[in-house]
């Protein structure tokens, strides 16, 4: 079943066109990533999902309706949530208040007992720093709490962007591996990346974006094979 359909959808800041007649689908159960270069388009379409930028042409429709001039805080509800680039954590918050945030928008908030452990399960160091404040985590540490955040409206779309970032090795690996498993427990993702191998090797399906454009689009199997993929974003050949 489709649940996110992007059709010819074209993004403006100001004058500057940032998405240009750009059209996607995400399946529901799938990870689909978007990769492309600095300045592609990626966090812009990413925006339009979650509605934090509105669209100047085209449509996106979630789970069967037209969600296109829907504001973004009932996107929350209706089950997109968003694990913004630069990750957006409140610094002056603890890891607990910070989940909290996210479950803003849930009708069913009185017990987050059951999703805070959740949270917790998936990624153990945030539990043995429940009580330190967002802002004094190291980068990995902020960057999970941006997800487990997301995590606690319960989304049936987790939209992440850039997850990857700025991350030590190790912390690549374990995010990228905590990404399967949220999928795997039924969330649907779509994926925004620079790190182009760990993203189609973890993707059923990709979208390149070049300059606000789709390019290409095909299984992550077959995109790691691309040769022009290779080249552009692998750093082979
Ligand atoms: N707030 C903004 N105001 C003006 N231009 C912007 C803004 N955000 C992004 N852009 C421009 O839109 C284009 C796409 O940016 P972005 O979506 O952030 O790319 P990516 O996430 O792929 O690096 C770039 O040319 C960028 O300079
Ligand atoms: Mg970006």
């Amino acid at each position: 079943m489709t649940l996110l359909e992007l059709s010819d959808v074209s993004v403006h800041y100001g004058r500057i066109q940032a998405v240009s007649g750009l059209t996607l689908t995400v399946n529901e159960g799938e990870i689909v990533t978007l990769i492309g270069a600095n300045g592609a388009g990626k966090s812009t379409t990413m925006r339009a999902i979650s509605g934090i930028r509105p669209v100047s042409s085209g449509s996106i429709r979630f789970d069967g309706e037209d969600i296109t001039k829907l504001r973004a805080d009932l996107r929350v509800v209706r089950g997109i949530s968003q694990a913004p680039e630069g990750r957006g954590i409140f610094p002056g918050m603890t890891i607990l208040e910070n989940l909290d945030m996210g479950a803003y928008a849930r009708k069913d908030r009185k017990n987050l007992e059951p999703e805070i452990e959740h949270v917790f399960e998936l990624f153990p160091r945030l539990k043995e720093r429940k009580s330190q404040m967002g802002g004094t985590l190291s980068g990995g540490e902020q960057q999970m709490l941006a997800i487990g955040r997301a995590l606690m409206a319960k989304p049936r779309l987790l939209l992440l962007d850039e997850p990857s970032m700025g991350l030590a090795p190790q912390f690549i690996q374990q995010i990228f591996r905590i990404i399967t498993e949220i999928n795997k427990e039924g969330t649907t993702v779509l994926l925004v990346e620079q790190n182009a191998q760990q993203a189609l090797s973890r993707a059923h399906r990709a979208y390149v974006l070049e300059t606000g454009e789709i390019t290409k689009t095909g299984t992550g199997r077959e995109l790691l094979a691309d040769d022009s993929i290779k080249e552009a974003y692998l750093g082979v050949g």
